[in-house]
């Protein structure tokens, strides 16, 4: 008897404190999402601090429709340039993201196809609209990341890299359509609801982070294009909520994927160059949305990748075909330090 009630009062006192550790871990996660983005390191390799990455998006198709072919010349690439990191603009795994953390989709689709020693990086990875159509938890799951110790996703992070800071941005709850005429598809808005309150925190969150970030550039990446001339053309809720606190804090440059394209537009009324990089596989849909040819600096509709190398000084910008070519080049410049003369001139 005596015993049969200490064990009571044991396992009630396991289930107080249980609770007691779940709401302490439930408002820390609640504070999270009203302040801070998660915030990681990626220290350079590199003695000058510099940094190469490439950037694929819209791929997880089991190697069909050249995904392969792709991450072979990722590969090659990836060689070449000594790459620190991989990013992906999202739709990580069609049609509908992974059903679990046990799909082998995740094998198929991605360890055992950027199999490259170049590609075993980390990947940064944000969600797309078809990561929205599985179970968005599997994907952002730590098991992922045991499985394959490449795999990072979350919705909206940054990674602080000391010359230049990411900013990624969980572009999917920003479109109307997907809640207002979703079709024949379901979405996993677990974490995301109350939509309204989810969104304006995180442009809280990105507007003060990029506000915060002293680094030399700002890239913020997102799956769904601001500017873009393929088939979904701009995404009208990120030019009018997004796209003004990325150009009130300076940023560079926003790469996105959802366009099964490769493309560069560079506006004169922006200082910000739009990159899509949605070529990781399915590709070829040839409907073209027309554009001022001015701003247009390249639109190809087949499959391909993109590269960016960084220092403190110079961006430069490179996008692939599937065979490796060079489709494109771009690349900027900022002095070190202002000179006096330019210091003038900024007040
Ligand atoms: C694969 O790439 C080649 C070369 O660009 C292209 O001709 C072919 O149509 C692509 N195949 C598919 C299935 O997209």
């Amino acid at each position: 008897m005596a015993m049969e009630n200490k064990s009571t009062t044991n396992t009630s006192l396991f289930f107080f404190c249980a609770i007691v550790l779940a709401l302490v871990s439930l408002s820390s996660c609640a504070a999270d999402a009203d302040h801070d983005l998660r915030r990681l390191q990626h220290a350079s390799t590199k003695v000058d601090g510099s940094l190469s990455f490439l950037i694929v998006g819209d791929w997880g198709r089991r190697g069909a429709y050249n995904q392969s072919q792709v991450a072979l010349q990722m590969g090659i690439i990836g060689e070449k340039l000594d790459i620190d990191f991989v990013i992906s603009t999202g739709d990580n795994f069609y049609d509908d993201g992974l059903t679990g953390i046990d799909d082998p989709a995740f094998e198929e689709s991605f360890s055992k196809i950027y199999t490259a020693p170049s590609l075993q990086k980390q990947w940064y990875n944000v969600l797309g609209n078809h990561d929205y159509r599985g179970n968005v938890e599997a994907q952002l799951s730590p098991v992922l990341n045991g499985l394959d110790g490449r795999w990072l996703c979350m919705r909206s992070f940054i990674v602080d890299a000391e010359i230049a800071e990411f900013f990624f941005v969980d572009t999917t709850p920003f479109a109307d359509k997907y809640f207002t005429d979703p079709k024949d598809h379901v979405y996993d808005w677990s974490g995301i609801l109350p939509r309204n309150e989810y969104l304006s925190n995180l442009l809280k969150s990105v507007d003060s982070a990029l506000k915060e970030s002293n680094a030399k550039w700002k890239i913020v990446v997102g799956h769904h294009g601001i500017r873009s001339a393929g088939q979904h053309g701009d995404t009208k809720e990120l030019v009018a909520q997004l796209l003004p606190i990325l150009e009130a804090n300076n940023v560079d440059l926003y790469i996105n994927g959802h366009d099964h394209c490769l493309q560069h537009i560079s506006t004169p009324n922006s200082p910000i160059q739009f990159l899509t990089s949605g070529g990781g596989s399915k590709a070829w849909r040839g409907d073209v949305r027309p554009y001022n040819p001015s701003e247009m600096k390249l639109y190809y509709d087949g499959q391909g990748f993109m590269s960016v190398q960084i220092t403190q000084t110079q961006v430069d910008i490179a996008f692939y075909d599937v065979l490796g070519n060079v489709l494109h080049k771009w690349d900027t410049s900022k002095d070190l330090y202002p000179t006096p003369m330019n210091m003038y001139m900024y007040m």
